[in-house]
């Protein structure tokens, strides 16, 4: 075995040790090896995600970076593989030493030590807090709208969004283990508005969970999708799309995932709608305003007295419009949930429904016959749009 070798093996072991002892604190590889390649750099930590210790790298590309989150055992294969290939550069640093492995233009490799520069470790509560399901870091779309700063940090202003497109993910990624999506899942988010949360779940689902899929966002406002689109190409999001129409008018050869987040009043309606038609295996929505229900509701009955103050009517059309959706679920083969997803300081638009195929519970439907002839409701707009009993 030449010294070149050695020195990489070495490298290694290092790697490997320090990750095992508890020494290890970051590793950075750099200097490009392979011209025909994108990859810049990558920046290796040890981070907490659900209780687990991963290693997270951040990949950085020419145009975007990325984010992976591997276990511990594959560090040193992918290090193996990008050593003296595609960087000839590579920092290990340890609370004990640091190495520095380099290749010269004969691509030979020399190992240095040094004593520690950073001997003290970072914690990985630390990390974690910093480590959400989406990273502040590293995510091209986050500064552009607006959430952090080219550098990562949050921005004051961003703090809401953030941890809303983070409590928004960790809800869909507990349901696509609930109910698996297939390969080349098709998932439409219905009203994608500005897209926050679309970008979040396709770099999600695509670049963290590897899952083959494509998503089209929805959204009326012609302006928003072209921002949302040229989001999408400066991202390298090639299989996320948006389309600037009424969801009313869109019908795609499928749906495996339907979302609606605040989509407004009836646009709710219609989506939960397409999603059921289309037979999707999830369907999540966070409704709106409800309009429909409250014009529709002639009560008359014991609550009437107390029904006479707006807010409390509202607040009962509210309750009567998103039980009965998720009846209507219910009724048409879904097995439902209704939470708050995120707490009332955040947004007071903070109800959500989640759905996931089941079998077809018809009883539902006579609980919803009760429910409208006790408050008076003339119609659900939902049962409008889907097949009765
Ligand atoms: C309150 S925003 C929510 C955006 C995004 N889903 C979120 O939660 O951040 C609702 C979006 O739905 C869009 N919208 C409402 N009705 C729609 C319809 N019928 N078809 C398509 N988009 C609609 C609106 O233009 C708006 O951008």
């Amino acid at each position: 075995m030449d010294q070149s070798n050695n020195s990489k093996d070495t490298f290694l072991e290092q790697l490997q040790q320090s990750l095992e002892n508890g020494t290890f604190i970051k590793v950075t590889l750099s200097k490009k090896g392979n011209k025909s390649s994108d990859l810049k750099n990558v920046y290796g930590r040890l981070v907490e995600i659900k209780s687990e210790v991963k290693f997270s790298m951040q990949i950085r590309y020419e145009t975007r970076d990325e984010v992976k989150n591997i276990a511990v055992k594959d560090v040193n294969t992918q290090m193996d593989e990008w050593l003296g290939h595609d960087f000839l550069n590579a920092d290990l640093f340890t609370s004990q030493k640091d190495y520095s492995l380099q290749y010269n233009k004969k691509r030979k490799a020399r190992l240095f030590e040094r004593p520690a520069s950073q001997p003290e470790k970072p914690s990985l509560q630390h990390n974690r807090d910093k480590n959400r399901m989406i990273e502040a870091h590293g995510n091209p779309y986050l500064p552009a709208m607006g959430v952090t700063n080219q550098q990562g940090e949050i921005l004051k202003a961003g703090h809401k969004k953030y941890r809303q497109i983070n409590k928004y993910v960790e809800i869909i990624d507990a349901l696509v283990r609930q109910q698996a999506l297939p390969n080349d899942a098709h998932i439409v988010d219905m009203g994608s508005g500005k897209g926050y949360l679309t970008f979040a779940l396709y770099d999600y689902l695509r670049n963290q969970q590897s899952l083959r899929c494509s998503i089209t966002g929805i959204e009326l406002r012609p302006k928003l999708v072209e921002f949302c689109n040229d989001l999408a190409d400066q991202c390298d999001y090639e299989e996320l799309a948006f389309l600037s129409k009424d969801i009313h008018d869109y019908h795609p050869e499928k749906i495996d995932m339907l979302i609606a987040l605040h989509a407004c009043d009836i646009a709710t309606d219609i989506a939960i709608a397409k999603g059921i038609l289309a037979k999707a295996k999830i369907i999540v929505v966070a409704p709106c305003c409800h309009k429909q229900v409250r014009k529709a509701m002639k009560h008359n009955n014991s609550l009437s007295a107390v029904l006479k103050h707006g807010i409390l009517e509202e607040r009962q059309a509210e309750l009567l419009t998103d039980g009965i959706r998720s009846l209507m679920l219910e009724a048409h083969g879904y097995q439902t949930k209704v939470f708050e997803f995120i707490s009332t300081e955040h947004t007071s638009k903070n109800l959500m429904i989640t759905a996931v195929q089941g079998k077809p519970q018809k009883e539902a439907f006579d609980k919803i016959e009760e429910i409208k002839k006790e408050y008076g409701i003339e119609y659900h707009y939902l049962e409008k749009l889907l097949p009765s009993q």
